[in-house]
C-alpha cells in the first residue's frame, strides 16, 4: 500500500485570499495540517498575521502579506513569488442583505464587484500562472445561495451563482493544461460575515433548523473540503460544485410530517 496519502500536501505551497476570517482562516489552517506551506493574505494584515502566527504556534509553516483581491498586478507578483505553488483559494465576499426594490446601485456595485470581480481577477491572475505552469487547483467560494435563495438575498444569490459558472467554464478552459478549478458551496457557516443573524435567536435557530444535522457549520469544517479541493485526493474533480451545507440543499422543507 502507498504510504503517501493523496490528502497530504508536504512541501507544497497554498495561497489563500481571504485567510484572516472566517472560511479562509479555516481553509489556510486546514492546508497546513496537511503540510502545506500556507501564504495568507488578506486585505486586512493583522488578521492575515494572526492566522499564519496561530499556524505557526501548531507547528506549521505559514507567511502572511497584505493583498487586495481585486489588484491583480499585485496579485500576481504575490502568487509568482512562492515557491511549488499548487493551490489558490479565494474567499472575499459581502452581502448586502435588501430586497429588491429598496437595492441602491452602489451596494449593487459593492456586492457585484468583491463577489464576482474578485473571482475574476483570481481566474486571470492563478489561472494563467497555472496553466503556463502546467498544473494547479483553484477554489473559489460559491454558496447554498447560488441553488436557493429567500427574500432579501438576490444580488448576492446572483454573484454565487455567476461563480459557478466562472468556475465552470474556467475548468473548461483550463482543463488541458492540467488545472482544476471548483467551486465551494457552504450552507451557514458561523463566521464574523454572519454574526447579525447569529445575534437574532429566531433567525439563528430557523438556520439551524433547516439543515438535516440541525445545527450551523464551522470554519473548520468548510476549511478541509477546500484543503481536499486543492489536493490531490480530488484530482478528477474539475467544473463542481461541492456543497458542504448539512444538508440544507438535501431536504426540501422546514416541517417533519408524522409518517
Ligand atoms: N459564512 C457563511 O455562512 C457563508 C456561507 C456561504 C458562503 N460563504 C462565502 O464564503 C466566503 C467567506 O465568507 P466568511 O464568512 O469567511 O467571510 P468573512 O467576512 O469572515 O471573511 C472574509 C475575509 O476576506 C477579507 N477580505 C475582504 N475584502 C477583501 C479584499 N478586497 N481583498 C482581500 N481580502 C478581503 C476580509 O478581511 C476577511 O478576512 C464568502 O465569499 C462568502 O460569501 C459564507
Amino acid at each position: 500500500m502507498a504510504s503517501e496519502s493523496p490528502f497530504r500536501l508536504d512541501g507544497r505551497s497554498v495561497a489563500v485570499i481571504g485567510a484572516g476570517s472566517g472560511i479562509g482562516e479555516g481553509a489556510a489552517e486546514a492546508c497546513a495540517r496537511q503540510g502545506a506551506r500556507v501564504a495568507c493574505f488578506d486585505v486586512n494584515l493583522i488578521a492575515a498575521r494572526a492566522t499564519a502566527d496561530r499556524i505557526a504556534a501548531a507547528g506549521g509553516e505559514a507567511e502572511a502579506a497584505e493583498l487586495n483581491i481585486l489588484d491583480p498586478d499585485a496579485m500576481g507578483s504575490a502568487l509568482a513569488s512562492l515557491d511549488d505553488l499548487r493551490g489558490v483559494v479565494a474567499t472575499p465576499g459581502v452581502n448586502v442583505r435588501k430586497r429588491l426594490l429598496d437595492y441602491q446601485p452602489d451596494e449593487f456595485d459593492r456586492v457585484v464587484t468583491l463577489n464576482l470581480r474578485g473571482a475574476m481577477c483570481v481566474l486571470q491572475v492563478a489561472g494563467r500562472l497555472f496553466t503556463e505552469a502546467g498544473g494547479g487547483s483553484i477554489v473559489l467560494l460559491s454558496s447554498i445561495r447560488s441553488q436557493v435563495t429567500e427574500p432579501g438575498q438576490g444580488v448576492y444569490a446572483a454573484t454565487k451563482a455567476g461563480i459557478v459558472q466562472l468556475a465552470r467554464t474556467a475548468a473548461a478552459e483550463f482543463g488541458r493544461k492540467g488545472v482544476r478549478v471548483n467551486a465551494l458551496a457552504p450552507g451557514v457557516v458561523d463566521t464574523p460575515l454572519t454574526k447579525p443573524i447569529q445575534q437574532n435567536e429566531a433567525w439563528n435557530s430557523a438556520y439551524a433548523g433547516k439543515t438535516a444535522l440541525g445545527r450551523w457549520g464551522r470554519s473548520d469544517e468548510i476549511g478541509n473540503a477546500a484543503a481536499f479541493l486543492v489536493s490531490d485526493a480530488s484530482s478528477y474533480m474539475t467544473g463542481a460544485v461541492l456543497f458542504v451545507d448539512g444538508g440544507w440543499t438535501a431536504i426540501d422543507g422546514r416541517f417533519d410530517p408524522p409518517a
